[in-house]
C-alpha cells in the first residue's frame, strides 16, 4: 500500500532471534528461518544441543547468512548471550519443546537459549510442538499459561499428524503463521491496517438435504474462509464469519455464524453486507438443492428417488448489483479448467472487485488441502499469474489487494463529497 514496505519486506531492519529446540518439527524451522529472512530481518538463530539432532546448524547459517549459536561459553567480545539478548527486535522459538516451555516459564537458564531469553525484554513468539498428551498435560498447559499473562504470544499448536504416525493437537503452526506472529508482534506494516474495517468473511460447503438425513454437499473444507477472517482478525478488522457445516474451531477474535444450506447462508449474508466494507465469498454454496424435501427417510426399498433440482440464491451476483460506494467484494471461482477466462467472466458479471481463480480437482490443491493453485485478479489489469500459495499466504495476498482497494475507493468516496 501506499507508503508501506514493498510487499514481502515487513520486517526490513528488524533483528529476528529464532530460537530452535529439539522437536521433530525442528525442520520446519529452516522454512521459518528463510521466510523471515525473505521478509527482510536479520535472523540470528539459536539452537539448543536437542535441537541439532534434528536439524544442522549449517542449514540455518546458509539461510540466515549469519553465524548459528549453541553454546553459551562461546568465545566472543561480549557476553555472548547478553549481547544477542540486547540486539534482538523480537525473539521467535519455533518448535518450541515442552521441556524449553517449562523452562521458561519457570526461569532457569542452563543453555545458552534460555540464557538469552531470559536476559531479552522483547516480544517473545513461542511456537509449541509436542505429542497430544505433552501438549494437554497439566504442566504444559500451566507453563503456557504463565508465560502467556507474562506477554509471551503462543501461535498454536493445530491439530494434524504428528511424528511416529500420531495424529491430534501438537503441530507445530504452519511457518507462515509464525512469520504472521512476529510481524505482529512487531507492529509491523501488515498488522492493524484493517483497524476500524468491518469485514465479512464465508466459508465451507452447504448442505442441501434431500430428505431427513440425507444431503447433496461438496468438499470443500472451510480452511480458506477460515484462514481470510482469522487473518483479517490479526490485522485489526472487525470481522464476521458465516460458515456452512465444518468441523474447524472459531477462529480467535471473529463473530462466528454457523448455517447449514444455501438459503440459511443468503440470509445470514444479506442481513450483515451491508453494514460490512468489505466482503469475502470464499464459501462454495451448492448451486443446485433438491425442489422437494422428503420429511422422513426416503426408504431404499421404494427404489432410486427422481432428484429434481432447482437452482439457489446467487449470492454473490446478489451482493454485486447491491453493492455499495466505498464497498469492496472479493469472490472465489473454483475451477477445474479454464481458469482465468472463467474468472474474469464472474468478475465482470457479478460486479465484483477481486476474484481468486482456485484450480481444484487436482491432488494436493484446493478443496481440503493445506495449499491453492490459484491467480488472484482484478479489474483492468494483469492477474498475478496461477501459483500455490498456502492458503495463510493467499489470505495475506487477497487481503493486502483489498485494503488497498479499500483505501482507494474511501480516498474517492471522500473526493466526491
Ligand atoms: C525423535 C524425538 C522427537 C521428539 N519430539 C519432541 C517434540 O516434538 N516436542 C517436544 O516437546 N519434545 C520432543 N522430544 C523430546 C525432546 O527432544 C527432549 O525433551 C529434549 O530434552 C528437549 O530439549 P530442548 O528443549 O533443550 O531442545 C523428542 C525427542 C525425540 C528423541
Amino acid at each position: 500500500m501506499a507508503g508501506g514496505p514493498a510487499p514481502g519486506r515487513s520486517l526490513a531492519g528488524r533483528r529476528v532471534l529464532l530460537g530452535v529446540t529439539g522437536g521433530i518439527a525442528a525442520y520446519k524451522a529452516a522454512s521459518l528461518a528463510r521466510l523471515l529472512s525473505a521478509a527482510g530481518a536479520d535472523v540470528r538463530v539459536v539452537m539448543t544441543p536437542a535441537a541439532s539432532r534434528f536439524v544442522g546448524p549449517d542449514t540455518f547459517a546458509a539461510l540466515t547468512r549469519n553465524p548459528v549459536h549453541q553454546d553459551v561459553f562461546e568465545a566472543t567480545d561480549r557476553v555472548l548471550h547478553v549481547r544477542l539478548a540486547r540486539e534482538a527486535d523480537a525473539a521467535v522459538v519455533a518448535p518450541a519443546t515442552a521441556n524449553v516451555l517449562a523452562k521458561l516459564a519457570l526461569g532457569l537458564a542452563d543453555d545458552l537459549l534460555t540464557s538469552i531469553l531470559l536476559e531479552a525484554r522483547c516480544p517473545l513468539v513461542l511456537a509449541p510442538a509436542m505429542h497430544t498428551g505433552m501438549w494437554t498435560h497439566p504442566s504444559t498447559q500451566a507453563n503456557v499459561a504463565a508465560l502467556a499473562a507474562r506477554g509471551a504470544i503462543v501461535v498454536g499448536p493445530g491439530e494434524g499428524p504428528l511424528a511416529a504416525g500420531d495424529e491430534g493437537v501438537g503441530r507445530m503452526a504452519e511457518p507462515e503463521e509464525i512469520l504472521r506472529a512476529v510481524e505482529a508482534a512487531l507492529g509491523s506494516p501488515g498488522a492493524g491496517d484493517l483497524a476500524g474495517v468491518r469485514v465479512l468473511v464465508t466459508a465451507g460447503p452447504t448442505h442441501e438435504p434431500i430428505d431427513a438425513v440425507r444431503f447433496i454437499g461438496n468438499r470443500s473444507s472451510g480452511k480458506m474462509g477460515f484462514t481470510v477472517a482469522a487473518e483479517a482478525a490479526r490485522r485489526g478488522a472487525s470481522v464476521t464469519l458465516v460458515s456452512g457445516p465444518v468441523p474447524l474451531p472459531d477462529p480467535q477474535g471473529v463473530a462466528v455464524v454457523r448455517v447449514e444450506t444455501a438459503a440459511e447462508m443468503f440470509e445470514a449474508v444479506t442481513a450483515r453486507a451491508e453494514a460490512s466494507d468489505l466482503v469475502v465469498m470464499a464459501a462454495a454454496v451448492a448451486d443446485f438443492r433438491p425442489g422437494e424435501v422428503h420429511p422422513g427417510k426416503i426408504k431404499k426399498g421404494d427404489g432410486p428417488p427422481q432428484l429434481a433440482l432447482e437452482p439457489t440464491p446467487d449470492i454473490l451476483s446478489g451482493l454485486g448489483a447491491a453493492k455499495g460506494s466505498g464497498q469492496v467484494l472479493v469472490g472465489f471461482a473454483a475451477e477445474t479448467e479454464d481458469l482465468e477466462a472463467e474468472a474474469r467472466r464472474k468478475l465482470k458479471a457479478k460486479n465484483l472487485d477481486l476474484i481468486v481463480a482456485n484450480e481444484v480437482g487436482r491432488p494436493g490443491t484446493g478443496f481440503g488441502a493445506d495449499t491453492n493453485r490459484a491467480a488472484i485478479v482484478g479489474r483492468g489489469e494483469e492477474g498475478t499469474p496461477l501459483r500455490e500459495w498456502t492458503k495463510v499466504e493467499l489470505a495475506a495476498a487477497i487481503l493486502d489487494r483489498a485494503a488497498g482497494l479499500l483505501a482507494a475507493a474511501r480516498a474517492a468516496a471522500g473526493s466526491t463529497v
